[in-house]
């Protein structure tokens, strides 16, 4: 593809929640081009090869290391339980909250019967548009989830799977609350799958990160005190699964800080309702 063939992003501005975004799907992207991908997300790839982006400015920012590991494992517990849920509710109704540029909506190739919507806040969804678009089973919805009437398009008669993969740690307790509320109160049944951190992270974020992340908490079971619809099925180290990773520095890193206190620092949880 020549450059001319490819979609100019240079407006998006260095630093912003779109250059963020654009950062993993590029850590995706470099996990599916080593020889032993985790995640194997080659739509990341084929994304990040028809964007005109400084993508060379992108690696140096990002280096893809041990960050393209951390950014797969993550992810890939994630479509695994995703995907568990699918194959028992082929009709499902997914509701991917926060998607950013994630290409999870084409990689698990979801059964025809889903219907899948990537939400996220309306400018993240208007450059998501400049590579993607609506079609049979698929449509972007620009909203913050904070506002109520996005839900309204969801059908509501169909088991929902709820994803939400580095969104909740940037609202506010009370937001979480709500939006949590709101989702069970909409659907029969489903699951919602969402990683965590832990207070410290809210705590942190003021020192190195002008306070962004907003909510932590210790441990994701206290979320059925909260809503009496919410079981907690598993949870797992966003560091778990290091085993898989090819290179022995980084394998090595992430198994010994698994075993730290740092292991419970990000926290991928799965619920029914
Ligand atoms: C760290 S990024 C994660 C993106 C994507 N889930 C991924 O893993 O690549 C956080 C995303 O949450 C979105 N976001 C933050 N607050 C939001 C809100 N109130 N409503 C909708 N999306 C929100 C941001 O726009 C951003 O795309």
């Amino acid at each position: 593809m020549t450059r001319a063939d490819k979609i100019d992003f240079s407006a998006v501005r260095w630093g912003s929640v779109e250059w963020t975004n654009l950062g993993t799907l590029y850590l995706r992207a470099c996990d599916s081009r080593s020889p032993r991908p985790i995640l194997g997300d080659v739509a990341a790839a084929d994304a990040v090869n028809r964007i005109d982006y400084d993508w060379a400015r992108m690696h140096r920012a990002v280096p893809p290391g041990l960050n393209r590991w951390l950014v797969a494992l993550r992810a890939v517990r994630l479509d695994t339980w995703s995907t568990g849920f699918l194959r028992d509710h082929p009709d499902a109704a997914v509701l991917h909250l926060g998607c950013g540029m994630d290409t999870r909506a084409f990689r698990l190739h979801p059964p025809h019967g889903v219907r899948w919507f990537d939400v996220d806040q309306p400018n993240v969804i208007e450059l998501r548009r400049k590579l993607y678009d609506d079609h049979d089973g698929y449509r972007m919805i620009g909203s913050s989830v904070t506002d109520p009437d996005w839900l309204e398009e969801i059908p509501a008669d169909r088991p929902a799977l709820i994803i939400a993969e580095g969104l909740l740690m940037y609202l506010r307790e009370p937001q979480v609350r709500t939006l949590l509320q709101r989702l069970t109160d909409r659907f029969t049944g489903g699951e919602l799958l969402f990683d965590t951190l832990s207070p410290l992270g809210p705590r942190l974020s003021k020192i190195f990160r002008k306070g962004i992340v907003t909510w932590g908490v210790r441990d994701g079971r206290e979320l059925e005190s909260w809503n009496p619809r919410l079981r907690f099925l598993e949870g797992a180290s966003a560091l778990a699964g290091s085993e898989r990773i090819p290179d022995t520095t980084p394998r090595l890193l992430c198994r010994l800080l698994c075993a730290t206190p740092a292991g419970k620092y990000d926290v991928l949880n799965r619920f029914a309702f």
